[in-house]
């Protein structure tokens, strides 16, 4: 393409620019124009085909359609380039620098790979003379590529960069998506969203607005994420039918996010069979039902091809699933794994399956146990294309919980661990609570001992083969997609360490920081990024200051999960009990004179967690109860602890509030208001908690606090 064919580009690409018009119509997060002005200022060539390689094409030509610079696609004729972007097996150019480009690039994978390869996605970034070379086996590589590059900014055209390759540690970096196609009359729109409505679905049907999706798939592939599920796993009647009936609208969704590199999957409901295939029954063992979902599945491939699979929660908390047939998961999982392994595709089984309907007397049932009692026997009898997917922690997404011992007992399956970006349990959006901190940890626990595979390991497995991470998406129709705008770094950071889990969640949150506010459009980058460090680097931690003690979980409200309710959750079915009385508090989980959860854990960590001498301060009372005077490792008591550590958290989330507001004038007013509003609730909302538990453990125990400050 030459200067003038690249004006005409200039006009296509402003018509559906977003940005334009009064005002952004929606945040550009963690891609605003200014992010690509580096990029957009150079002389690019892309080279290959194929619909990715348009797709980089594209993006580029955006980028330089404003910033000025040019693009070219395989050019037949000598050009000056700055830039290239190209697939290692496409045909030679008659350009002498660009063919350098190539070769330096060839010469920095031999020296860097070490025989290995860089597959389907990853790609190698070189330099040679003044030229800057991005080369990938696959087009996916030089749209990760592109994106590496934006990030580095002018540090990508730095003469003295040495050679780098990048390939994803995990094969599938996957956002299930909770949203409901019909309103849900409790759970709304998307279940356990804060952002607004869904994306993709509002009041039964598709919205139709592609662009948004658009939008965001653009974000999600410029941050790894490469799968997506497109509705709630609680599947109730209309969303079944988009396995059959309303397929095309998963297509339409498939073709825009296919541009992305990410592949669409659908949850799925065990009693499709019943409900859409009018048979009677959903047997896994039933030949009618093998072959009805076989024939289903070949339909879902006719159309959408690159279909990713199913995700199915099936026996927990009302769905239906192979218990109702006396069959086990194994068998439930197995059944549509055979169905989707001709086409390639995975069944994503959730592990997520406890008794919801326990009796609060009863203190030998215990809902941490129920995963791996349900699931470790079974381990090497699911299929190949069968991925468990284990919540990473034995509850329920809590801010602090011990990493689920599942995750340790299943050698001979595919396991993948499921987060939580969407904010349930910490602070709903309406708090900052980066949650990268705690992701790393889960990640970097070693389950068989320090030292040992850890987390991480277990989920990229032996030869990528493992089940990859999974989490519960945070983004809705708000226009700040996460309604929380600093919420948008728990989506980044969530695809940035799916694709390298091992990495500092610190320089991910950098990174977000210098994207989503680009140092060129700042009065004082480094006020702006040393505040939101300031700000968001520990917020997980001021967060557990404040609310449930010690890993003792819950005690919010019940229904919606947020703000305080010490005893919301007591005397309920749902297994989430804290058993404070006038003496002590926390649960006994140990095999001498408690649940025996303990005894799930390989030896080093189940004789850590059995000892309140050994047991780690944080999740104490997640496996003893203790008397209110026993002393933590840190010195302190338990009850002393509590009352420390909720009135540090309010004094911590009031001086993000004075933080923050050094920031008025310095950034976009939309984000400073909407963050500024958001403060002033997590200040309310932090004091109600510390008033509520502080109160609530004063008067249970009797015991004053030290400093005699305010208790109610
Ligand atoms: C939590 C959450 C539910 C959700 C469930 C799940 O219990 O509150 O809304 O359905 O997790 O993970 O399936």
């Amino acid at each position: 393409m030459n200067a003038e064919e690249s004006v005409d580009l200039e006009q296509l690409m402003f018509v559906d620019e977003p940005m334009d018009g009064d005002g952004p119509r929606v945040h550009p997060a963690w891609l605003p124009p200014e992010a690509f002005r580096s990029l957009g200022a150079r002389r690019v060539l892309v080279h290959g085909e194929g619909l990715l390689v348009d797709t980089v094409l594209d993006e580029v030509s955006r980028a330089c359609a404003r910033y000025g610079g040019l693009v070219w696609h395989s050019p037949s004729w000598d050009v000056d380039v700055d830039l290239v972007f190209a697939l290692r097996d496409a045909a030679e150019l008659p350009n002498p620098a660009v063919e350098a480009a190539r070769a330096a690039g060839e010469a920095g994978l031999v020296e860097l790979a070490d025989g290995e390869t860089l597959g389907d996605e990853g790609f190698v970034l070189a330099r040679a003379g003044d030229v800057t070379v991005v080369l990938a086996d696959a087009p996916a590589g030089l749209l990760y590529g592109l994106f590496h590059v934006v990030r580095l900014c002018a540090a990508a055209f730095d003469p003295a960069r040495p050679p780098e390759w990048h390939r994803p540690a995990l094969r599938r970096r996957m956002l299930n998506h909770w949203d409901n196609v019909a309103v849900h009359p409790v759970m709304g729109q998307v279940e356990r969203g804060y952002a607004g409505g869904s994306i993709f679905w509002r009041d039964g049907r598709s919205r139709g607005d592609l662009d948004r999706v658009r939008e965001y798939a653009r974000l999600l592939a410029s941050c790894g994420v490469n799968a997506i599920s497109v509705n709630n796993v609680n599947v109730a009647r209309t969303e079944a039918l988009l396995l059959t009936e309303r397929l095309g609208d998963v297509a339409e969704i498939a073709d825009v996010l296919r541009r992305y590199g990410i592949r669409v999957h659908l949850s799925v409901s065990f009693a499709a069979p019943v409900v859409l295939g009018g048979l009677s029954t959903a047997d896994p063992l039933d030949e009618n039902v093998r072959v009805w979902w076989a024939a289903t599945t070949r339909r879902v491939y006719e159309r959408i091809p690159d279909f990713g699979g199913y995700l199915v929660k099936a026996d927990s908390e009302g769905q239906p699933g192979p218990f109702t047939y006396g069959r086990d998961h194994a068998d439930g999982a197995n059944l549509l794994a055979e169905a989707l392994a001709p086409h390639g595709g995975v069944v994503h089984w959730r592990a997520f399956v406890y008794n919801h309907h326990q009796d609060w007397r009863d203190r030998s049932t215990d809902r941490a146990r129920a995963a791996y009692d349900h699931f470790a026997p079974l381990d090497g009898r699911f299929r190949t294309n069968v991925v468990v997917q284990v919540k990473f922690g034995p509850v329920d997404f809590q801010t602090r919980e011990p990493i689920s011992p599942v995750l340790a007992a299943m050698p001979a399956t595919r396991l993948a661990v499921e987060l939580q970006v969407t904010q349930e349990y910490t602070g709903q959006q309406r708090h900052v609570c980066h949650l990268g901190p705690w992701w790393s940890e889960v990640l970097s626990f070693a389950p068989w001992g320090p030292g040992g595979r850890t987390i991480a390991d277990v989920v990229t497995g032996e030869a990528a083969a493992g089940g990859g991470m999974v989490a519960v998406a945070n983004v809705g129709d708000d226009p700040f997609w996460t309604g929380h705008p600093l919420a948008q770094a728990n989506l980044y950071t969530f695809g940035r360490l799916a694709w390298d889990p091992r990495r500092d969640p610190t320089t991910i949150l950098d990174e977000w920081i210098t994207l989503t506010f680009p140092p060129s459009a700042t009065a004082d980058a480094e006020l702006v990024r040393r505040t939101l460090h300031e700000i968001m680097d520990d917020s997980w931690r001021t967060y557990e200051r404040y609310t449930a003690p010690l890993g003792v979980g819950f005690m919010v409200n019940p229904g919606d999960h947020y703000g305080p309710g010490v005893d919301g959750y007591e005397y309920t079915r749902w297994g989430t009990y804290h058993f404070a009385d006038r003496d002590g508090v926390g649960v006994d989980r140990t095999r001498a004179s408690g649940t025996g959860f303990t005894g799930q854990y390989p030896p080093y960590w189940a004789q850590v967690y059995e000892s309140p001498e050994s047991c780690p301060d944080e999740l104490l009372l997640f496996f003893h109860h203790v008397p209110y005077g026993h002393v933590l490792h840190s010195g302190s008591t338990v009850i002393q602890h509590i009352y420390d550590t909720h009135f540090a958290g309010v004094e911590e989330v009031t001086a993000m509030r004075r933080r923050w507001q050094r920031l008025n004038g310095m950034i976009d007013p939309s984000v400073y208001e909407r963050v500024a509003e958001r403060l002033e609730e997590q200040v309310r909302c932090a004091t109600e908690w510390r008033d509520q538990i502080n109160t609530y453990f004063f008067r249970k125990s009797g015991v004053p606090d030290e400093r005699g400050r305010d208790i109610y």
